[in-house]
């Protein structure tokens, strides 16, 4: 009764509202969303979007490779993600002769799919709330091992269970801090094949530029297709193996996304952190974010520089550097985002009255003060880690690791009593340039001797340090001279079989240091990290528990976990600053405007020129112009790229693939105001296979609604 009164209440106070934040669990969509749902337009039911007696849409909503989310679009189990999470396969397939990065590929008709090993398709089967299982033998006054040792034995009881007798996968995850326990039941296939996608130039149109931006104009969706064997159940790429047959495949609706509309998003968000209090956050905003940007302004600098000098070093450090920029960007948008809405003085307001009111609750009182003094050593301890991590591993200083590396395909061979191949070296080498990595190392360097805490600086560097007299560029030299790294000359002794040169490999300064850099980061700042951390996790779920009980009125979503949830928002722009509006589409016009040869990221391929300057657009178009993305206010997060986005039929409208950087602080604190999704219209795609990619043929087997 309390909950149907609840939900009567939330429908009405967010009738009227812009919007509403949240990850939802698609089993509770009946419970706590499906009026408010409904209410903003939705035309479907709650058994329509998770059902276990019957198909629904879960059963079309899947987690492409690790770290994505795809939609199935035909009964022949085609899928559309993004061009970004294709990207690996697209680049495995690409030789010199066909570069489909470059020129895009399309398969024309089913032989011709490539396939993808170790790429998966998963669909969820069933969830199922275990927190009484999993929870069962727990007691309050168990330390915080025995606590976990119990619920890791418990979790696989219950997962061993799900699994016995069939071929499904199954997880027990935790929510809401360890609060609640769900079990879920995967089906997994194995044999996925690349149909199409569009040139890089198309996919990933505005590259780093517009990465995390609006106004946005990227086609960023890439095709594949899942096969199974005869009895539609996953089996490892084989010729015999037949197009996968869903539960459900999505119809596709070319009627368009207007304002206000409806949209509904679908997918496997990675990690929201929305209940952390203000020492979390400031970790973050203070410490965190900023030496780890400091660290990526000067990598990034130094190879930029470098790619833009050199059209090999480009190609070799374009993967480094727009993995490298997607985190520096979003950072610096958080800190923008936590500044701008004051959210650090927010949280502090709301922890003072829930202070006041835990005051008098003896399982409560205690915890900020707690928290205040955990992070007080947490802060620093868990920024050292990162820094020193940022500093040798992350695409950074590579002489390092690679060392390291050269040793142990050396000792691998060694142990085999054999020696190491060529190609072992070849592979090793083919991302890298010497040059860059010496302006790398002379510019982490000079930062880590900087650093405030100058424990994680290996012994041998300081001793060369020393001895240079603190110059940088003296201490470089030094080790590239005492180094093998530069020398390829070794690799030839070593293959004629010189073992001196083995010998020397044990001296080389760099490998020595990555060793101490290692035995700092592994055996002395994680372990104290892991220890606070875990009495952090532990105070995170009772925090939890009583922010629950404090305002037992509000409907908690739980954070982001990978597993799959449901957002919902409605189609609007945004006021990024005082004084401008940015509309809630872009269209075929802002190509056209950005396009420029001269700029990588602009360069439009000629085809696409040719077809917008036509305007030929047909049953792709509005009123003359081609949408291309649009924005809504769909809380998401990493993980959520390659999800489907719905109408209020259920209708696949388009595919989400990044957010605005003016909202990326989301993942912290969801403000309706400014925070948008971003999401590539389906019209475009559709566009993009038929009229540019000649494909069309594709389109017979998707239901299209017109
Ligand atoms: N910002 C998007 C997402 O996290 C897209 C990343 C890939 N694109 C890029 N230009 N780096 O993660
Ligand atoms: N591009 C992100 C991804 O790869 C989605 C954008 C976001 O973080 O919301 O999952």
């Amino acid at each position: 009764m309390k909950h149907i009164l609840l939900l009567f209440l939330t429908t009405l106070i967010s009738f009227s509202a812009a919007a509403k934040e949240g990850m939802w669990l698609p089993l509770l969509i009946e419970q706590y969303n499906i009026g408010e749902m409904q209410a903003n337009g939705f035309k479907l039911s709650a058994e329509d979007i998770y059902s276990v007696n019957q198909a629904s849409m879960k059963d079309g909503v899947v987690k492409f490779g690790g770290g994505c989310s795809g939609v199935v679009v035909s009964d022949a189990g085609l899928v559309f993600t993004n061009h970004h999470c294709g990207f690996k396969y697209i680049q495995r397939h690409s030789t010199v002769e066909h570069d489909y990065l470059t020129d895009g590929f399309w398969a024309m008709n089913r032989k011709e799919e490539l396939p993808n090993p170790g790429l998966t398709v998963t669909f969820l089967k069933e969830m199922r709330d275990v927190t009484n299982d999993v929870l069962k033998g727990v007691t309050d006054n168990m330390t915080i091992s025995q606590r976990n040792n119990i619920i890791q034995i418990n979790s696989d009881t219950l997962i061993n269970r799900a699994i016995k007798g069939n071929h499904y996968k199954a997880d027990v995850n935790a929510f809401f801090e360890g609060n609640q326990y769900f079990l879920f039941i995967y089906e997994v296939y194995t044999d996925v094949r690349l149909v199409g996608a569009p040139p890089s130039s198309v996919g990933g149109f505005g590259g780093n530029t517009d990465n995390w931006m609006w106004p946005r104009h990227g086609g960023d969706f890439s095709v594949f297709r899942i096969y199974a064997d005869a009895s539609n159940n996953p089996k490892d790429y084989s010729d015999d193996n037949v197009p996968y047959k869903p539960a459900h495949s999505f119809p596709v609706s070319l009627k368009g996304v207007h304002e206000n509309d409806f949209t509904m998003v679908f997918g496997y968000p990675g990690t929201t952190e929305e209940y952390k209090t203000s020492y979390h956050l400031k970790m973050l905003h203070d410490m965190l974010y900023p030496r780890l940007i400091e660290i990526r302004d000067r990598k990034l600098e130094v190879i930029n520089y470098h790619m833009n000098l050199d059209q090999g070093r480009r190609i070799k450090y374009a993967d480094k550097e727009a993995s490298l920029s997607n985190s520096w960007k979003r950072w610096r948008g958080e800190i923008n985002g936590l500044d701008r809405f004051d959210v650090i003085s927010k949280k502090e307001a709301f922890e003072k009255d829930f202070q006041n009111w835990a005051d008098n609750k003896e399982a409560y009182k205690n915890i900020l003060d707690q928290y205040k003094k955990l992070y007080g050593r947490y802060t620093q301890l868990n920024t050292d880690a990162n820094v020193s991590r940022e500093l040798f591993e992350k695409n950074s200083m590579e002489c390092f690791s690679k060392a390291d590396a050269i040793q142990k395909i050396v000792q691998r061979a060694q142990m085999a009593k054999s020696r190491a191949s060529n190609d072992e070296f070849a592979e090793f080498y083919k991302d890298y340039d010497i040059t860059v990595d010496r302006d790398l190392t002379k510019r982490l360097l000079t930062y880590l001797f900087a650093y405030s805490n100058q424990n994680i600086v290996p012994e041998t560097l300081k001793s060369v340090y020393k001895k240079k007299k603190g110059d940088i560029e003296k201490v470089t030299d030094y080790l590239y001279r005492h180094s093998l790294i530069d020398d390829t000359l070794w690799i030839a002794a070593y293959n004629k079989g010189n073992d001196k040169v083995i010998k020397s490999l044990e001296k080389d300064p760099f490998l020595i240091s990555y060793k101490e850099y290692n035995s700092i980061y592994n055996d002395n700042l994680m372990p104290q990290v892991r220890k606070i951390k875990a009495s952090i996790d532990s105070l995170d779920r009772i925090y939890m528990k009583a922010i629950m009980a404090y305002e037992p009125d509000k409907i908690f979503f739980p954070d982001a976990n990978s597993t799959m949830r449901v957002s919902y928002g409605k189609v609007i722009g945004y006021d990024p600053k005082d004084g401008v509006h940015y509309k809630y589409y872009t269209t075929s016009e802002g190509i056209l405007q950005k396009d420029d040869p001269e700029i990588y990221d602009y360069n439009v391929p000629d085809k696409l020129r040719q077809l917008l300057n036509k305007a030929d657009f047909g049953q792709y178009g509005e009123n003359g112009s081609l949408h291309i993305d649009f924005v809504a206010t769909n809380h998401t997060t990493g993980g959520n790229s390659g999800s489907p986005v719905f109408n209020a039929n259920g209708e696949l409208i388009g595919l989400n693939f990044d957010r605005a950087w003016d909202g990326v602080m989301s993942d912290l604190y969801y403000n309706p105001k400014i925070c948008r999704n971003i999401t590539v219209d389906i019209r475009y795609i559709l566009f993009i296979i038929d009229k540019f990619a000649a494909a069309g043929y594709l389109l017979d087997e998707m239901k299209i609604i017109r």
